[in-house]
């Protein structure tokens, strides 16, 4: 893969970035993924650790990125995989040092297999190590064993880094706000996966199966080269109150609804959809009660994730919502503001309101800042997922039992006011039965 000079300059803008964080005299190193067994001598697909390709765009494993900001001979040096002619016959192409300097903008690069050898060099002399520690035990095991090295020679004049601070917290606070071109990648997930569920909801029928339906999705996925951001998620009828429901062998029935969390990731970066509709098409009466709640509370939500908003008002103003409809409905009892200060809704809405979304659907970032909710930023993304999950209770109506909704969709903080990147795919009853029904 060939990066356009654009992308080259935006990570080379990243690092840039970082190395400005990190106080002078300071080293960083940044390990890739390593490839994971399946079984046997078959391996999962690879997937780059989430901070390493957000700072390199390398997506081979075996690989260690390390900033050194100063150093003449170069700051970003990129240890990877030597060219093997054997090996990339029968595994696929590899960059190699040579490759990663001309492609990739490395101002140093060697062998992987020569990194006991050529990083306590780099050690040498730096006051501060930043590194993420207890994500792989045995990169942290050779990490304090160079560092060691490097102390051992004290004699010699050089000295080794005294302290290692966390390179997490940097990352993640540069990761959570994204920039244009990050935006552009997002927008193009969520097209896709618009797509998808539009795909799925022209099929839907009575009688097919959930992993069917689960396969209308992955087609367009697969065709965009996009995988599922996570696994995906097709419960029909009571199926959809498991909140992590993923077997998806149930077949659908008529008369019930189908909640579907599912989306693709584009370029490394995720999308996170859900939407609920009904099996044959349209919406009893009961379940179009309950809908209408969730989605004007969504709607109630989305309007929150304003700059300058706490990232806990989208969730108070679903909360809100949801807690009114449950006392309109008969399903709880009492007085609004009190049932929502004794969390009455819980047993029937049981998960926040959202999470940041980036190159992990569940991206990076803290949610407080000194035990504060910390304020909604231009270029922060997130999801807008509220629901209801009615299993059958005591004092709970009849006709809502079994009726599991959620409505979820991306939304990106801008100057301008919340912009739902998922806006392409349909969540009104009215919307929803016309599409359907075409
Ligand atoms: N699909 C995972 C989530 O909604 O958080
Ligand atoms: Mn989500
Ligand atoms: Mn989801």
């Amino acid at each position: 893969m060939t990066m356009l000079a654009s992308q080259l300059q935006e990570y080379k803008r990243r690092r840039r970035q970082l190395m400005r964080s990190m106080e002078v005299g300071s080293i960083a190193v940044l390990p890739s993924a390593a490839e994971v067994t399946r079984n046997n001598d078959t391996f999962y697909p690879f997937r780059q650790n989430s901070s390493f390709y957000y700072m390199t765009g390398f997506n081979e494993p075996d690989a260690v990125m390390v900033l050194v900001p100063g150093r003449p001979q170069g700051e970003f040096s990129l240890f990877c995989r030597d060219r093997d002619v054997e090996r990339e016959m029968w595994d696929g192409r590899r960059a190699g040092p040579e490759g990663v300097v001309e492609h990739y903008g490395a101002d140093d690069a060697f062998p992987i297999d020569d990194m006991d050898d050529i990083l306590p060099g780099l050690l040498e002399d730096r006051d501060r190590l930043f590194y993420t520690m207890g994500q792989d035990a045995s990169f942290d095991k050779s990490l304090l064993g160079w560092v060691n090295q490097v102390k051992a020679n004290a004699r010699k004049g050089v000295s080794a880094p005294n302290e290692i601070v966390s390179l997490e917290y940097l990352l993640h606070e540069m990761r959570l706000i994204k920039t244009r071109a990050e935006l552009q990648i997002m927008r193009k997930a969520a097209k896709i996966s618009c797509q998808a569920h539009e795909r799925a909801m022209r099929a839907c029928k009575p009688g097919m199966f959930e992993y069917e339906l689960e396969a209308e999705l992955l087609y367009v996925f697969n065709q965009h080269h996009s995988p599922p951001a996570y696994t995906s998620i097709v419960g029909g009828g009571e199926n959809a109150n498991i909140l992590h429901y993923i077997e998806n062998n149930a077949e659908l029935k008529d008369g019930d609804l189908v909640l579907i969390d599912a989306a693709c990731e584009y370029k490394n970066y995720a999308s996170d959809i859900t939407r609920t509709y009904p099996v044959n098409g349209e919406f009893s009466q009961a379940q179009r009660e309950l809908y209408e709640i969730v989605l004007e509370s969504q709607l109630a939500a989305i309007d929150m994730a304003e700059e300058g908003n706490h990232w806990n008002d989208p969730h108070d103003a679903a909360v809100k919502v949801l807690t009114k409809g449950l006392l309109e409905t008969g399903i709880l009892k009492g007085k609004l503001s009190q049932l929502i200060k004794d969390k009455a809704y819980m047993p029937f809405y049981m998960h926040r309101t959202g999470h940041w979304l980036g190159i992990d659907v569940h991206d990076v970032g803290d949610y407080k800042i000194d035990q504060e909710w910390r304020l909604l930023e231009n270029g922060m993304c997130m999801t807008v997922e509220p629901g209801l999950y009615i299993r059958p209770m005591r004092g709970v109506p009849k006709r809502f039992h079994n009726i599991g909704i959620r409505i979820e969709d991306d939304v990106v903080v801008t100057a301008k006011g919340p912009e739902v990147m998922t806006a392409g795919i349909v969540k009104t009853v009215d919307e929803i039965e016309a599409l359907m029904a075409s």
